[in-house]
């Protein structure tokens, strides 16, 4: 699909000061503000502070991301050389943390201990380290001790079991506690206590586990329990979570009602539905531009929207499109990456949707990280990254810094808007 949409493509040629009221872009056809924007309810918010010690290279978290999807990881690096070398973040920490990852508090138990998670709009998992973790050295994390939490049940015969791509996996028993997220508590809920986990796995020595936020996606969690959205539902006065990310800050999490002074100046939430049979966040954008082209290249591409990756992931002829116009940048035969000298100047690259709204990508937020500090001038990495051959992309963290984003549950659907920017 990922090819085959180029024979469909229109392309637009406008002046870019008229790109907002373009026949394709048109500054009427918006969702009205309404009763979405607002509105009363319990405000929660989950502060994100930017991890610093996770700081694999920046190609590692590329193949971890195309690991992740299911996408095919070219060359050498999708063999145990690259397990060991890239693949699973394992090479030291040259550069600089970028936003590879965002973590938040979250309680569980009885009295309430609080783990660092990382919220994954991409996976529908609740699983945390614990005393019983083996395998992977629990090192200095803070972990989930069910047997320290007086409301503790062990879930009779019911297991879990994640298997990634690059065959590192973490598995466990099932334990029924209460989450607290906030000052929202969701008691009875599946923490997924890990047993066991891969080595690869504990690198990252701040993670406690990964909250999954998933649209419709099962657990892995067998037999078949609620996930945290499941039980999350009946105690938000909306059923939706806002997400507002931060280029090289702190973000926030939002569960149950939409902050709008987060939204920017005259702007509002505008909606994209879901696929009809969405398990992932996973709708249609229609069209994109690079910065300081008048060109607006309309189709259709399906996307997952996943706070979990930390990189953009689209078709390998929108990188070529991208690149082309950042001066000096090759496409790195051997990293299999996207990279430039650190003292290009990187163009804006705006997302259309549908809805007539476009999402706009400040070009700093497109640059990724360092990866060979041999030359001089230093070569960087961008944040726009092929999704070698797939037939989704995915807007991970690159594209939600960029906007203020509601993920909302009950009426199938994402908005974007745009917000005040760092
Ligand atoms: C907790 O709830 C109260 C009342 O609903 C709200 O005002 C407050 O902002 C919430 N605190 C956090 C940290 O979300
Ligand atoms: C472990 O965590 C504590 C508290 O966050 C910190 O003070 C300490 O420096 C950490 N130790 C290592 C070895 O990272
Ligand atoms: C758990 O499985 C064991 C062995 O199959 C069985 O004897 C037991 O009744 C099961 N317990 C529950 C609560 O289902
Ligand atoms: C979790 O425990 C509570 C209290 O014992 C119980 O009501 C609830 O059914 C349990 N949830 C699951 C999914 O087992
Ligand atoms: C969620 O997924 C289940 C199982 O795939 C499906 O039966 C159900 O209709 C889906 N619900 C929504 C709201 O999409
Ligand atoms: C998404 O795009 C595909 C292919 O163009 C189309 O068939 C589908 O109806 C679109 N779905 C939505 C929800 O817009
Ligand atoms: C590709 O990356 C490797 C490793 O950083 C580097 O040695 C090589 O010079 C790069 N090739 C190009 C064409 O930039
Ligand atoms: C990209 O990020 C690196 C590391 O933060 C920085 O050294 C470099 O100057 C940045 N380059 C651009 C073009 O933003
Ligand atoms: C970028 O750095 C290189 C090497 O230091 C230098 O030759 C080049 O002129 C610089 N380019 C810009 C646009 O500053």
């Amino acid at each position: 699909m990922a090819a085959s949409i180029w024979p469909s493509l229109i392309v637009i040629f406008c002046f870019s000061t008229l790109i907002q009221s373009s026949p394709f872009f048109p500054a009427t056809n918006r969702d009205a503000p309404g009763p979405d924007r607002g509105g009363g309810g319990d405000s929660v918010r989950v502060s994100l502070t930017r991890n610093p010690n996770y700081a694999p290279n920046g190609p590692a978290v590329y193949y971890r991301a195309l690991k992740k999807w299911g996408m095919t990881v070219p060359g050498q690096f999708a063999g145990h050389a690259a397990q060991k070398d890239y693949g699973d973040g394992e090479v030291s920490a040259k550069n600089q943390p970028d936003d590879k990852e965002y973590l938040s508090s979250v309680g569980i138990g009885t009295p309430l201990q609080w783990v660092n998670m990382d919220f994954d709009s991409g996976s529908s998992d609740f699983w945390v380290w614990s005393p019983n973790t083996a395998g992977g050295a629990v090192g200095n994390r803070s972990i989930y001790n069910p047997g320290a939490s007086s409301t503790a049940q062990l879930v009779p015969n019911t297991t879990w079991h994640i298997m990634y791509g690059d065959g590192s996996e973490a598995y466990g028993n099932v334990y029924n506690d209460t989450v607290s997220i906030a000052n929202i508590s969701i008691p009875g809920s599946m923490i997924e206590n890990a047993q066991f986990v891969s080595m690869s796995l504990a690198q990252d020595q701040v993670l406690s586990g990964v909250a999954g936020l998933a649209y419709n996606l099962s657990s892995e969690v067998y037999p078949s329990k609620p996930t945290l959205l499941q039980s999350l539902a009946p105690l938000l006065s909306k059923n939706l979570f806002t997400v507002d990310l931060k280029w090289h800050d702190a973000g926030e999490y939002n569960f149950g009602r939409i902050d709008d002074t987060r939204i920017a100046g005259n702007d509002y939430i505008h909606y994209t539905p879901l696929l009809d049979d969405a398990s992932f966040w996973q709708f249609n954008f229609t069209g994109f531009n690079v910065g300081g082209d008048n060109k607006w290249y309309i189709s259709s591409w399906e996307a997952i929207a996943d706070t979990g990756t930390t990189l953009l992931l689209l078709d390998d002829g929108i990188c070529k499109m991208y690149y082309a116009a950042v001066p000096g940048s090759v496409y790195n035969e051997s990293l299999f990456t996207w990279t430039y000298p650190c003292n290009s100047t990187l163009p804006d690259f705006k997302v259309g949707f549908d809805n007539g709204w476009h999402a706009t990508i400040p070009g700093k937020y497109m640059n990724f990280t360092v990866v060979d500090m041999s030359m001089p001038g230093w070569t960087c990495m961008g944040g726009l990254q092929s999704d070698q051959g797939q037939p989704f992309s995915i807007l991970g963290d690159i594209f939600l810094k960029a906007v203020f984003a509601v993920f909302d549950i009950d009426n199938k659907r994402v908005g974007f808007s745009s917000k005040n920017l760092n």
